[in-house]
């Protein structure tokens, strides 16, 4: 009889582990000494990587198979987060991408990617941060990306759903703040995954070689980064001083727009 020994890091849940940089995640995690929650719609896929993981490493993984472009799928995951008395990291990784005019997405498309890159990321969240809070510790990490930061009129909907994100995950830091729970938001550029060859045609053909990095690197670096107790992580950002200016910019824009007064190049005229 074999005894398994729970991991003393306890466990990381991952979404979207069935491919790409959760895929990635999971397997740089087991290596950590993290037991493994891996979510996705691909039952089998995920067991194989879950078989694949535990034959490498003496950690347990398990698959949750929930679709969370659903009330339902999200739900289930949720409830998971709050019953799981082991979790003590979660991966809001799972997103989908269309690069497509708006008027040229189906409206099923716009709903799927609102629920999956939107409400699963705040309710799960939401899942996670309540008993973080609760038991003191633990850590969020949720995957935005730097196409999140400025308008792309050819990807308008996954651009506003990870400015989305970046938003949110920045504003749930403040809820932390002082406490031993961390909230780590990473916004990657370009990275080598199946989901460029399912938002475009093209797949990464349309990028150049030298934008795009491994799954590997990203996660890599993404976990050097909270390992450094930052924020924001931006794997592939060689000048960190450009993030800093553009929150700074940010922030300056946003103090200087509550003052009361129309601004004097609109020439609004004053009653007597
Ligand atoms: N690749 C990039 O260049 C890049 C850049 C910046 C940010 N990102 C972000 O990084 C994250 C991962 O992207 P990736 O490039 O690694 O993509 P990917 O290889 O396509 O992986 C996406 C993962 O999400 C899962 N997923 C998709 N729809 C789902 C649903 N309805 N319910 C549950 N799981 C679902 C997929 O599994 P199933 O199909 O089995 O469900 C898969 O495991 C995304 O949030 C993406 O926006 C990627």
């Amino acid at each position: 009889m074999t005894i398994s020994i729970p991991s003393k890091h306890g466990t990381a849940l991952i979404t979207g582990a069935s491919s790409g940089i959760g895929r990635a995640y999971a397997e740089r995690l087991a290596k950590r000494g993290y037991d493994l929650v891996l979510v996705a719609r691909r039952e089998q896929v995920l067991k194989e990587i879950a078989r694949g993981i535990e034959a490498e490493y003496p950690i347990k993984a398990k698959v949750l198979v929930a679709d969370l472009s659903t009330s339902a799928g999200i739900s289930a995951v949720a409830e998971h987060i709050s019953a799981s008395e082991r979790l003590s990291m979660i991966v809001n990784n799972a997103g989908v991408s269309a690069l497509t005019p708006l008027t040229d997405t189906r409206d099923e498309a716009i709903t799927e990617m609102i629920n999956l890159n939107i409400t699963a990321v705040t309710v799960l969240s939401k899942a996670a941060l309540g008993k973080f809070k609760h038991q003191g510790s633990g850590t969020i990490i949720n995957i935005g990306s730097g196409a999140g930061f400025s308008s792309f009129p050819d990807i308008p909907l996954y651009t506003a759903t990870k400015a989305f994100v970046y938003l949110l995950t920045r504003n749930l830091q403040g809820e932390v703040a002082g406490t031993d729970v961390r909230v780590q938001l990473v916004v990657p550029g370009a990275v080598k995954s199946e989901g460029w060859d399912r938002a475009v045609s093209a797949g990464l053909t349309s990028v150049p070689k030298e934008v795009i990095m491994s799954t590997e690197d990203c996660v890599d670096a993404s976990l050097s980064g909270l390992d450094q107790g930052e924020m924001v992580t931006a794997p592939s950002l060689e000048d960190a001083s450009v993030l800093q200016d553009y929150e700074a910019a940010a922030s300056r824009l946003v103090q200087s727009m509550f003052n009361g007064m129309p601004a004097t190049r609109y020439s609004v005229a004053k009653l007597p």
